[in-house]
């Protein structure tokens, strides 16, 4: 974790995963029938949705967490202070999203599941001695 990275408030989480849950309605999941939505807090406060979107090849299919970060850069947002993700059983992100959330200096995940209390945790528990930018500088 950053130095001096601020914790979500109890506002902002709340805020994260009702965003979540509610982008897990457009998620595109025929195939799996495992709907996923995500939403990340920007540092300028901005909240960006994402859902899962899967192909008929499979393997183009794209998380929920990676649509909402890209787009969130897409957007000019390179700084991302935390993610939610809402799935079934309140699952937790992949490796790949865990890596992405890396990138772009994600401190907090929120996982929202789809119902119920939001549980928050540190990307540092979630993707330890984790490979980042810095590495190549
Ligand atoms: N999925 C996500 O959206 N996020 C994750 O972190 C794990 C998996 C999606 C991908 C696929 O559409 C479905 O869940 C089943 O793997």
């Amino acid at each position: 974790m950053r130095r001096g990275a601020a914790v979500p408030t109890v506002a902002e989480i709340r805020v994260l995963a009702r965003a979540a849950r509610a982008a897990r309605r457009r998620a595109y999941a025929p195939y799996s029938q495992f709907r996923v939505g995500a939403a990340v807090l920007t540092g300028s406060g901005k909240i960006i949705t994402g859902c899962n979107v899967e192909n008929a090849s499979y393997g183009l299919s794209m998380c929920a967490e990676r649509v909402a970060i890209q787009r969130a850069v897409a957007e000019g947002h390179r700084r991302i202070k935390a993610v939610a993700v809402a799935a079934p059983g309140s699952a937790m992100p992949c490796g790949a999203c865990r890596q992405v959330m890396r990138e772009f200096g994600i401190t907090h995940v929120v996982i929202a599941g789809t119902r119920g209390t939001a549980r928050l945790h540190t990307l540092a528990d979630l993707l330890p001695e984790a490979f980042g930018p810095t590495d190549l500088r």
